[in-house]
């Protein structure tokens, strides 16, 4: 549905980029199909999903113990309970069923799940960071955006793209949403979690992820000699050619804080770099002579601002986003004699590498031959077990201008759940008299573990046609 580049530039991190940043935006709509286009230009800060569906309680098998994550979410039409605390609803609320399940899973605490082995490995390139991996999923909106200094009208913001419990509380989107108060209790941190995005269907999407976000602060008169010292050292320890291309300049568009000293800001985004080749020279071991690339990037959080990305079979792959931290975070944090570094990166993306795993589904699968493949500690290529069939089924409809695709994907979602294994848009066009716009989707049902009849497919696409028209005001063609 949308082109290669876009797919690289946002699976990855994901980045949720500084709102301001022309360069970005304008990456973004020359390197995408003119729905996704749309998309950017359309987010809205209005809801647009009436809040009917949400008044059946939901029942999961629970197995709460200690693990607050682990109770089951309940819905009703006044509140949400998640995480063993109530939240009440309001015209902002569009998490669904479907998503509150996932924040029971907790794969990345699932020792052989290829996102648990990934991260270990990570984490074993940082020793001496404290490690936060049991955050509740449930921010408010200042943690995970005014605290990073996100604009009030910054895309991320829109419910079209965020998933909501109400006005103030949020899934996060990002595990910066954690970087201010970890960074009041540690000056080197690394934080695992699940993330949630409203986003489109296929193999390589999923409204939920998971990220790993590190950093490392140092104190602002002596950064330049305890950097030197700490590269220096660490330089002995590394193995195996690496090869870096880094044509990132400190420019307007991408600036030193008028706040630092430039030799503590340039030691500061050295030590960054390098500690980041270190992880992925550690990652991609099996490569013999690794390729990496530093670009400029843009980010609300911090200045300046890169990402990483590595050749790997002949493709350039975006693993990260990193910067020197926004000063008036570490302020915030309590620590204003302080600079230093932060990077975010998305784990699925690595791991559907490393692993050879073909699609984002499979992490969720409660399948034994899926989980019974790898050991804690070893990256072993997946072994594929059968493709099932796929069952594909179209719906057309005149759309409207509340249209977003994100809302879309989300009843496809609440419907089939994983058995949705991608949504196109195939044919769009706009009547030349009535100027209404006609929109046909195409849907891939197929399940990871079991075959699909079209019976059953059938009983799902029609609820499909009903929902839409009930949720979008849509009208089915
Ligand atoms: N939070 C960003 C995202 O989700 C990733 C990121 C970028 C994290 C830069 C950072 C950072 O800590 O410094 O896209």
């Amino acid at each position: 549905m949308s082109s290669g580049m876009f797919r690289a530039a946002t699976q990855g991190t994901r980045a949720l980029r500084s709102a301001a940043s022309a360069p970005t935006i304008r990456t973004m709509l020359s390197s995408t199909t003119s729905r996704n286009a749309r998309a950017v230009l359309q987010r809205t800060l209005r809801p647009t999903l009436t809040a009917s569906f949400h008044t059946t309680p939901l029942r999961f098998s629970s197995e709460a113990g200690s693990n607050p994550m682990k109770e089951t979410p309940v819905i009703t039409s006044e509140n949400i309970t998640v995480g063993g605390k109530t939240y009440l609803s309001d015209n902002f609320t569009n998490v669904t069923p479907t998503i509150l399940e996932k924040t029971t899973r907790q794969l990345h605490l699932i020792p052989k799940h290829p996102i648990a082995i990934i991260k270990d490995l990570i984490a074993s390139v940082f020793p001496g960071f404290q490690h936060y991996d049991t955050f509740s999923p449930v921010v408010t909106t200042k943690e995970n955006f005014d605290d990073l200094c996100f604009s009030d009208d910054h895309p991320g913001r829109a419910v079209t793209d965020t998933y909501y419990l109400n006005e103030k509380v949020m899934l996060r989107t990002h595990t910066s949403a954690h970087q201010l108060k970890v960074m009041t209790e540690s000056d080197k941190i690394l934080v695992t979690a699940d993330v949630y995005r409203r986003d489109e269907i296929d193999a390589s999407h999923y409204p939920v992820f998971h990220q790993m976000e590190g950093a490392q602060l140092f104190d602002a008169k002596t950064a330049v000699d305890d950097i030197r010292k700490d590269i220096a050292q660490s330089t002995s320890a590394a193995s195996g050619s690496i090869h870096t291309t880094d044509t990132t300049l400190i420019t307007p568009e991408n600036p030193k804080q008028d706040c630092h000293d430039e030799a503590a800001m340039l030691a500061t985004a050295d030590h960054l770099k390098h500690s980041l080749n270190m992880m992925v020279r550690k990652l991609f071991s099996h490569e013999k002579d690794l390729q990496v690339r530093w670009i400029d990037a843009q980010f609300p959080f911090t200045s300046p601002s890169w990402e990483m990305e590595i050749l790997y079979q002949g493709k350039w792959l975006e693993v990260l986003g990193c910067g020197v931290i926004r000063q008036d975070i570490l302020n915030n944090a309590g620590k204003p004699n302080k600079i230093g570094w932060a990077f975010g990166l998305g784990l699925e993306r690595l791991a559907l590498v490393l692993f050879g795993i073909p699609d984002i589904r499979l992490f969720w699968s409660k399948d034994e031959r899926f989980l019974r493949q790898f050991e804690p500690g070893t990256i072993q290529k997946f072994k594929p077990f059968s493709k099932y069939p796929a069952c594909i089924k179209d719906i057309s409809f005149w759309s409207n201008d509340q249209f977003h695709e994100n809302n879309f994907c989300e009843i496809v979602r609440d419907i089939a759940g994983d058995i949705a294994e991608d949504v196109q848009l195939i044919d769009e066009f706009t009547h030349p008299k009535t100027k209404k716009r006609s929109m046909c989707y195409r849907i891939n049902y197929r399940s990871m573990d079991r075959n699909v009849t079209n019976d059953e497919i059938n009983v799902l696409q029609e609820k499909l046609r009903e929902e839409v028209v009930n949720r979008m005001k849509v009208e089915l063609r």
